[in-house]
């Protein structure tokens, strides 16, 4: 494959060094994106007579043949390609003869590199906003179908009040939907067109660069050719919005792992998405859980990685700056792959007991609205906070339930005790009781669950 610079060189380059500098393997994902900003680019030099009219038809007409044939997945990418630019335009060549070399008249793989990028940043943040709202359906569901369920909430992953297994789920409804604005923030971030930045300083023909914008469907156009190539935040910023979405994964796996153990017992996970023991003929573990929980670390990881790279570059466009493709992508696949997961296997759990109708509660899970119930007889709320403590000190020392210490004794902490206290003893109570907005109220927690269904419907 003919190069795209050869000019200048006497020598071939180190068949070693030529391995490790392509980007070919992985930046072919941008294909399609580098046809469209050629056509965009050519379809502009044509419009501003930079190019004859002649040679801009052959290649518009040889980009569309390549474009059609990326969308079939026949694009042959030859030998020896160093990158998608390169192996397009050999292509072009190929099929269309000299009429390929005015493509790259002002222009410089720099632009080049940063307009594909930008194009697939924008893209991917929107399906992936989509695929995020296909996840928090599925959550939804989950939500209504475990409407009754009623766990241990956990602080400290200590058993500390009851609320609703749905008003959990819907906690990761909330997340996702700030996962989704994130999103679109990283495909605001790139809607900048920077063709005609060339190498870094611009170029001295008289181009349309609005024009080259509108066709390719970006809102604005760089201001500055030195940035417009040196620039990857919204790279990062896409790669922050995924590192943010996956923090959120890796707990709400970390959740239904716990939730699934024997000690909680609170749901199933789909067989479909568990692999057994080799050796304990028992076993049904959660593997999909715990690599996605894991892919959180690789997300961590790529985010880092690019903004190790780009520190400290001088300016403008570095070959450095190629690798952040490998970490964009690996990001964005893992990502669409989480989703995909996540969304199928959430609408197999199976959330299956309530501590309602579990035996031998543990009554510390009581201890606040014991609490609120001296606040409601006149106490002061730190004072009751401290009679509940002694309280719970001396059941724990004498081992025996809060609700089986008689009123006579319970007295002795405070005058403000009665019969009625027994009557705080119920999860569904103690739900039901909670009255602030945003709280785990199963009226609440319904009305929660129907608006999300109506925010979230096509
Ligand atoms: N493969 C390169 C990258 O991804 C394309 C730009 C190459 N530019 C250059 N001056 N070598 O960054």
């Amino acid at each position: 494959m003919k190069k795209m610079w050869g000019g200048r060189f006497k020598k071939s380059q180190d068949r070693l060094f030529w391995k490790f500098q392509s980007s070919i393997d992985y930046d072919k994902e941008l294909a399609e994106y580098d046809v469209i900003g050629s056509l965009a680019h050519v379809k502009m030099l044509a419009k501003c007579k930079i190019i004859p009219l002649k040679a801009s038809r052959a290649i518009i007409r040889g980009l569309e043949e390549i474009l059609k044939d990326i969308k079939k997945g026949s694009f042959k990418i030859g030998n020896n390609a160093e990158d998608i630019h390169s192996a397009v335009y050999a292509c072009l060549k190929n099929k269309i003869g000299a009429s390929a070399d005015y493509m790259h008249t002002a222009r410089s793989r720099n632009d080049q590199v940063s307009v594909d990028m930008r194009m697939y940043v924008k893209d991917k943040s929107c399906a992936l906003k989509a695929m995020v709202t296909e996840a928090q359906k599925s959550l939804l569901s989950l939500a209504e179908r475990a409407i009754d369920i009623i766990i241990p909430g956990l602080t400290h992953t200590q058993q500390a009040m009851p609320i609703l297994f749905s008003h959990q789920v819907l906690s990761y409804v909330e997340m996702l939907e700030r996962d989704k604005t994130r999103l679109h923030r990283a495909g605001e971030s790139c809607d900048e067109m920077p063709l005609g930045a060339c190498a870094l300083a611009g170029t001295s023909f008289a181009i349309d660069r609005q024009y080259t914008a509108k066709l390719l469907g970006f809102s604005k156009i760089s201001q500055n050719s030195i940035d417009a190539v040196s620039d990857r935040d919204f790279v990062l910023d896409m790669l922050y919005s995924i590192a943010v979405f996956f923090m959120h994964v890796s707990r709400f796996c970390e959740d239904m792992i716990l939730f699934s153990t024997s000690e909680f017992g609170i749901i199933q996970i789909p067989e479909e998405f568990c692999t057994g023991s080799s050796i304990m003929p028992q076993k049904k573990n959660p593997d999909a859980l715990e690599l996605l929980r894991a892919s959180s670390a690789e997300a961590y990881a790529n985010l880092y990685s690019v903004m190790i790279m780009m520190k400290g570059l001088p300016l403008s466009y570095n070959r450095d700056m190629q690798i952040d493709k490998k970490h964009l992508f690996d990001s964005v696949k893992k990502a669409e792959y989480a989703l995909d997961i996540l969304t199928k296997l959430i609408i197999g759990i199976k959330a299956e007991s309530s501590m309602g109708d579990k035996q031998g509660i543990d009554e510390s899970l009581f201890a606040l609205d014991a609490a609120d119930y001296l606040v409601r007889k006149g106490l002061a709320f730190k004072n009751a906070h401290d009679i509940i403590g002694r309280l719970t000190l001396y059941c724990t020392e004498k081992c025996i339930k809060i609700s089986s210490v008689p009123v006579s004794r319970l007295k002795s902490f405070s005058k403000a005790f009665d019969s009625d206290f027994f009557k705080i003893f119920s999860v569904k109570k103690s739900v039901m009781g909670k009255q602030s907005q945003g709280s785990t109220n199963p009226v609440l927690v319904k009305r929660r669950i129907n608006s999300w269904v109506q925010k979230l419907k096509p």
